[in-house]
């Protein structure tokens, strides 16, 4: 990675600890390798982020349904989707460190440390096993599910059934997902745990180079509203041999983070492969009658996929700024920086900071703070200067400081902040309320 990009990387992870947003998991034990916590920040953040995704890619759809499926399913559902048997990584050994590594991504201080013979490589199941009640026996064995999506599938006609939706429509679900990944990194992008938000959307099969088109522009159009540039967003065409084994078309949104450019999001053609594997196996008809034409069929997916933690670190990666600010000073500035993310996305969104901890001020900042949070996640602090609780704020991307001042005694108003441009306005405390609703519109 050059140093540049290392720096950055750094200092997010930095600022995520320090402020509160992620932390390493389990860090009283000496941490958990590659196990992230979401903070308060962090988790509000999150949560954020799964809310937008819902109003936008379900409530704001006619076409899209909501599930929440068990995290443990039955193993068939793992075997028939040909997980058991595909759902691999070539691992190999050095004989040297015995470090283990994934074949097609050695990386390269390893040549340089060690630079050691490797052994052959194997295929490495990535599906986390366990074992369902007390015995623990291949009977009893199961899997977590390595991707939201199966559920999709298995529950293909009872939603229909119970919905009675017509195609095209979507079946939606956000949940966690686990991978033994054998090379897990770079912060939250690569974990064994990570949660997902998927879409199946089952259509005619003719129509699939259509819907695609349309999922294409949709996802572009998410990592817009993440205030991810469009044009930092690469689109790369899979190929056929580095597919999924159920897909016949695949694109990665790909992002420049700090350690390369990665996979965001995919989009994949899923033909009517689930559907029409679990129908044989189960013996269960999943297939779809046209209500006016009576036609009956197994629908083709198109299936849009997006990891909740990458879209958290891109959104972080392009939210992150320095830049010089003036200071009390007159003529003097310093770097201040400021997480430049949409206002939706901002984990704390009205900071209400009294000038002082003088009790006056606080008898009116409290109560404004106490009315505000009922509309907004908003933070109430009277430590240290005014200046520190600002940059405080900005680094941790809150859109806007209302500073309650000696002159709010008199004149009932207060000091309203913008973070981007620090402009400050001055608005009367009965109107703050509005003002603000205003802005967050
Ligand atoms: N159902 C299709 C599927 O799971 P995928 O490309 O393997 O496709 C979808 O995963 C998304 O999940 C990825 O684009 C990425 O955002 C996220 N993701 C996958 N593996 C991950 C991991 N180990 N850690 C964090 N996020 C991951």
């Amino acid at each position: 990675m050059p140093e540049e990009q290392q720096d950055l990387m750094s200092k997010i992870v930095s600022l995520c600890k320090r402020r509160g947003f992620i932390f390493p998991g389990s860090e009283i034990y000496g941490g958990m390798a590659n196990s992230w916590d979401y903070g308060p920040l962090g988790a509000e953040m999150k949560n954020n982020v799964k809310q937008a995704w819902l109003k936008r890619f379900v409530h704001e759809r006619p076409d899209m349904l909501l599930i929440d499926a068990a995290l443990i399913m039955n193993p068939k559902v793992w075997e028939v989707s040909g997980h058991v048997k595909n759902f691999t990584d070539p691992l190999v050994d050095c004989k040297t460190c015995h470090e283990r590594f994934r074949a097609d991504a050695i990386p390269p201080e390893h040549a340089a440390a060690c630079g050691g013979e490797l052994t052959g490589a194997r295929q490495f199941n990535l599906m986390f096993k366990t074992f369902v009640g007390p015995v623990e026996d291949a009977a009893h064995a199961a899997y977590f599910r390595p991707e939201t999506a199966q559920a999709m599938f298995v529950d293909f006609k009872n939603v229909l059934q119970s919905a009675r939706k017509r195609l095209p429509f979507g079946i939606a679900q956000i949940g966690k997902a686990f991978r033994n990944e054998i090379t897990p990194g770079n912060f939250i992008f690569r974990t064994r745990e990570f949660e997902q938000m998927e879409i199946e959307y089952f259509i005619r099969a003719e129509t699939w180079e259509q819907k695609f088109e349309m999922w294409k522009e949709e996802m572009l159009r998410w990592i817009e509203h993440c205030g991810i540039a469009r044009d930092t967003v690469q689109l790369k065409e899979v190929e056929a041999g580095e597919r999924a084994h159920y897909s016949k078309r695949t694109i990665d949104f790909e992002y420049p983070f700090p350690f390369g450019v990665s996979e965001l999001y995919g989009l994949a053609y899923r033909t009517d492969f689930d559907l029409k594997n679990h129908a044989q196996a189960s013996g269960v008809d999943l297939s779809y009658t046209d209500p006016d034409t009576k036609e009956q069929f197994v629908p083709h997916v198109i299936e849009p996929t997006w990891g909740v933690d990458r879209t958290i670190l891109a959104a972080l990666c392009a939210a992150y700024h320095e830049e010089e600010a003036p200071t009390a000073e007159d003529g003097k500035t310093e770097t201040r920086v400021v997480l430049k993310l949409p206002k939706w996305l901002a984990p704390i969104k009205v900071a209400v900071l009294p000038l002082s901890k003088k009790e006056e001020l606080a008898k009116v900042a409290y109560p404004l703070y106490e009315t505000l949070i009922k509309q907004f996640v908003c933070e109430y602090d009277e430590t240290q200067s005014i200046g520190k609780r600002y940059r405080r704020q900005d680094e941790i991307g809150t859109p806007y400081c209302v500073t309650v001042d000696f002159e709010s005694l008199e004149d009932n108003a207060v000091t309203i902040r913008d973070r981007d441009t620090m402009k400050q306005e001055r608005v009367k405390i009965a109107d703050a309320g509005e003002w603000l609703t205003q802005k967050f519109n």
